[in-house]
């Protein structure tokens, strides 16, 4: 089954997402491609493990969702995700038997070393995330981000490098038979958990799936801004809306933009998109701000797109909230 960052839960269960095998081993592999390694690995195993790929690329997703239904793998969920907010915020510590990643890109510049997946403090959240035993199985072809890996994997103090014999699948994938046409050998690590250091979730919810049509809810970001200056009509507002940026700094990073306002086909709405990203995680949202009985506006997140709410949604709402304060609205209550 294909997951959306909102229909996880965070941090999630095994066996909600699992409910037929929950007492199975659970495998993550980062980067799958076009899926050809899960299905030949999971047969090497008396029961296939459950197993949670993770990938950036949305045409990848669906290839390796075809070959997952076509070996009949029912226990085997697929998410478009970066992998580091989807490891931090989704897996429950402790919970992993094994972190896969076959050829990972390996950002061969000086200047790119930032965007490499496996550094020290990938390793410390992945040994949270694995039984302690557990491990992260990495083969690549390209010796330079071997050589990376192991010593960030040392480095990290949480896990110990063991070099191994890559698994048989692991010859198999799309990059392995690349790089093999091209000459290229691999070279296979496995980097074993040896404590489960503490690495906290964030704060980060789902959208309520059964909230009210205009009313506030305290679970969804929003606003309630007392009637706006006489002066200042509602058409007036979306008229004058400007793109608004805001940075937050916290736990994590982030940087709200209001990017545009659209008007809604009904007279007393108008909507606006926010770019929001916190690290690796990127979500577009919409606020919407209504017009309500009594001349009370409510600013609140909108459901659509399936928003997961994270301390730089509730900033956007906040960014929109100030944005009409400044243009004369007075607030009777933050719900952020
Ligand atoms: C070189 S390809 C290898 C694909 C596959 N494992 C194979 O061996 O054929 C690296 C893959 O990792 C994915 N990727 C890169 N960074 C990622 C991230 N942060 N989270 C999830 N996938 C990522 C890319 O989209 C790409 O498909």
């Amino acid at each position: 089954m294909i997951y959306r960052l909102g229909e996880f839960h965070f941090p999630d269960a095994v066996a909600r997402l699992y409910p037929d095998t929950a007492e199975r081993p659970w495998a993550l592999e980062i980067g799958f491609g076009d899926g050809r390694f899960w299905p030949q690995y999971a047969q090497t195993f008396g029961a296939a493990p459950n197993y949670l790929g993770v990938e950036l690329s949305g045409v990848s997703l669906l290839k390796a969702a075809r070959r997952l239904t076509q070996a009949g793998l029912s226990n085997a969920h697929l998410t478009k995700l970066p992998a580091t907010p989807l490891l931090r915020e989704v897996v429950p510590a402790g919970a992993l038997s094994q972190i896969i990643v076959n050829f990972p890109d390996p950002w061969p510049k000086a200047e790119h070393e930032d965007h490499r997946l496996l550094r020290a403090d990938f390793f410390r959240l992945a040994a949270s995330r694995l039984q302690v035993g557990g491990a992260v199985l990495l083969t690549t072809d390209h010796d330079e981000y071997f050589d990376f890996a192991c010593h960030e994997a040392e480095k990290s103090g949480v896990m110990r490098v063991e070099r191994a014999e890559a698994p048989a699948a692991a010859a198999h994938t799309k990059y392995a038979l690349k790089w093999q046409g091209l000459g290229l050998s691999a070279q296979h690590a496995r980097f074993v958990a040896t404590s489960q250091p503490d690495y906290p979730h964030t704060d980060i919810q789902p959208f309520p799936q059964d909230i009210a049509d205009h009313l506030e809810d305290t679970r969804v970001p929003h606003a309630i801004l007392e009637r706006l200056p006489a002066t200042l009509t509602f058409d007036d507002l979306f008229a004058h809306f400007q793109r608004q940026t805001q940075r937050g700094t916290g736990t994590e990073p982030y940087t709200v933009v209001l990017l545009d306002a659209y008007r809604s086909l009904r007279r007393d709405e108008f909507t606006v998109l926010a770019h929001v990203v916190e690290g690796e995680l990127t979500q577009e949202v919409l606020v919407n701000v209504t017009q309500r009985e009594g001349g009370t506006v409510l600013v609140r997140l909108g459901k659509f797109g399936g928003p997961i709410i994270t301390p730089a949604v509730k900033a956007a709402v906040g960014t929109l909230t100030d944005w009409l304060v400044s243009q004369g609205a007075k607030v009777q209550h933050l719900g952020y």
